[in-house]
């Protein structure tokens, strides 16, 4: 298969990770006989510098011109802390959002069973919880009306979402809910939002289309609940944007790190795979990030915009192979891993290539 892949590392641990992800395509390219192209791009703080624009129109061409991008993450400290920054890493995040039309984003949650003493959660509670989240991308109170009032004593921002927006993700989620367990739990805030009920209401409509699947709606603090309570009870969830924003950060200790979770979004053009991490500024520069994430994101890239499904498993199982021989990054150790078996990002990922 001929196909072309833009590389976007971005800024902080996206920078080392990302490298680590190009080598697992190039391995399985070599293995499986594909003929994959690369170039690279530039995003976020390192694009800023460059150029004063944290998503260049150069950038964003050869992201149009790709067949899928790999792309690491965006942001530095220095935006954090300066709430006044004009131009911002994350900016470049939403606009190519926007631009690319991506309005769904996908992250599957599922813990290798060697990880799971690495979580927080009870390993009783985990064993066996796979779910799939669907979190719409370009709406709601990210994208809303924004300002400050009363001389800069009051802000806010608007929650607004529109029926075809709701519609189109909640397709997508039923689509894969009948491809897996055939139960849909919706999440939103219909007591209270007026833009929930404008969900809650499309959902139900799209529903109509699907009577195999079991549909379940459930407010946005009940399910941050249930999620550490029972994570098993969980298959496939569709949300909005900012409550799968927070439910996904909190599902990623079901993975026990955020160093093992990849994400896809998905829509309108070329689709963009990425972990769901940061840039780590606390650990950037040290060569210590946990690259499993991008290497998922490759995967997800392989099976998603290629319908490369054996290639995708490949690296899955190299992933596995290695975390079944005993090797760790940091974040996944525990208290029963020996010292020699902690491994910095450039040697793991050496183990991953190894086993692909
Ligand atoms: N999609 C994106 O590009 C994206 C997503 C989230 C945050 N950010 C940006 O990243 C910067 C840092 O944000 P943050 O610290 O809240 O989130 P983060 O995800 O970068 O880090 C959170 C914690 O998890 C650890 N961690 C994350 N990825 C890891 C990995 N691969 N291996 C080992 N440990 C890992 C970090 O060391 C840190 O302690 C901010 O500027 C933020 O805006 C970007």
């Amino acid at each position: 298969m001929k196909k072309h892949i833009l590389v976007v590392p971005g800024d902080g641990i996206g920078q080392e990770v990302t490298v680590v992800g190009k080598k697992a395509l190039e391995k399985i390219a070599a293995k499986f006989g594909h003929d994959f192209t690369y170039d690279e791009a530039l995003m976020g703080h390192v694009a800023i510098e460059a150029t004063g624009d944290p998503l260049p129109a150069e950038s964003l061409e050869k992201m149009r011109a790709s067949d899928a991008i790999l792309f690491g993450a965006v942001g530095h400290a220095k935006y954090d802390n300066d709430p006044h920054a004009k131009v911002r890493p994350e900016q470049g995040l939403l606009k190519m959002r926007k631009e690319l039309g991506l309005f769904a984003n996908l992250r599957p949650i599922k813990l290798f069973d060697e990880l799971l003493g690495a979580s927080s959660i009870k390993p009783e509670i985990l064993k066996g919880a796979d779910i799939l989240f669907f979190r719409e991308l370009t709406g709601d109170v990210y994208f809303g009306e924004r300002g400050r009032l009363n001389e800069g004593k009051t802000a806010y921002d608007t929650m607004i979402y529109s029926k075809y927006e709701v519609e189109r993700i909640a397709r997508k989620a039923f689509d894969a809910a009948m491809t897996r367990g055939k139960k849909l739990m919706s999440v939103d805030k219909a007591n209270v939002l007026e833009s929930s009920r404008l969900w809650r209401e499309t959902v139900l409509e799209v529903a109509q289309d699907y009577p195999e699947v079991e549909l379940e709606h459930q407010f946005i603090d009940a399910a941050a609940m249930l999620l550490i309570k029972d994570p098993k009870r969980f298959d496939v969830v569709v949300t909005g944007n900012i409550f799968g924003d927070i439910l996904t950060d909190e599902a990623s200790q079901i993975a026990g790190s955020m160093g093992m979770l990849a994400s896809a979004s998905v829509g309108e053009s070329t689709g963009v795979y990425e972990p769901i991490h940061g840039s780590g500024h606390d650990i950037a520069g040290k060569g210590v990030a946990n690259p499993m994430a991008s290497v998922l994101s490759a995967a997800l890239l392989l099976g998603i915009s290629f319908g490369l499904k054996a290639e995708s498993e490949a690296l899955i199982n190299a992933i596995d192979g290695v975390l079944k021989a005993g090797w760790r990054t940091r974040d996944i150790a525990d208290k029963t891993t020996p010292a020699d078996k902690i491994l910095g990002t450039d040697a793991i990922g050496k183990e991953i290539l190894d086993r692909i």
